[in-house]
């Protein structure tokens, strides 16, 4: 299945909006069953907006109570490959000693902005850090990290809809594709 979508570029459909809807709510499932009730919910901006909102009224409806903050990471410039360094562009502001944190982020790829966010959070005192990617590309790895929770394992293609962007095109796409070349 493809659409065509701005600015005239064709995306073929990895993942519909209904299968995202899906595994966002069994996700949320497993969530609240392995962190309880009050987990702080720490996105990494700006990719992992919209699987964050979803994911959070997913744990509603799965029970729990969260709270919410935010980080912006950047290990890419406007282009498709890593710089391999992450910086931090946006910090939190809550008070992370203590709490159960739960990192979300779009995309798990070589692991650094993982890893980063990982250690970040134990080094402020976080009780227990775990984290949930929407997305895991094969054979990427490049630092020893895992995902606790992962929706899909996608191929390994550039992404873009559902929050994701290339150079901030098409975040607002329902579903998840990949841009034909
Ligand atoms: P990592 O640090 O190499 O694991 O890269 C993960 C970050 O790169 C994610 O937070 C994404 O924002 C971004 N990223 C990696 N692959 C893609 C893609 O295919 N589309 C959009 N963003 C991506
Ligand atoms: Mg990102």
């Amino acid at each position: 299945m493809s659409r065509i979508a701005p600015p005239g570029a064709r995306i073929s459909v990895l993942y519909p909006a209904e299968e995202i809807g899906k595994r966002v709510r069994a996700l949320a499932g497993e969530i609240a069953a392995a962190m309880g009730r009050d987990p702080l919910v720490v996105p990494i901006l700006k990719g992992s907006f919209i699987f964050a909102a979803d994911l959070l009224r997913a744990l509603h409806e799965a029970g729990a109570e969260p709270d919410m903050d935010f980080i912006g990471l950047s290990s890419y410039g406007t282009g498709t490959l890593s710089l391999g360094e992450v910086r931090i562009l946006r910090d939190t502001e809550a008070e992370i000693a203590g709490r159960d944190v739960l990192i979300v982020d779009d995309i798990l790829e070589s692991g650094r902005t993982l890893a980063f966010a990982a250690d970040l959070m134990a080094a402020r005192g976080a009780r227990s850090v775990k984290s949930c990617v929407l997305l895991r590309k094969p054979g990427k790895l490049a630092v020893d990290v895992t995902a606790d929770f992962v929706g899909f394992d996608c191929p390994d293609r550039f992404v873009v809809g559902y929050g994701m962007d290339i150079a901030h095109a098409w975040r607002q796409l329902p579903f998840i594709g990949f841009v034909e070349r």
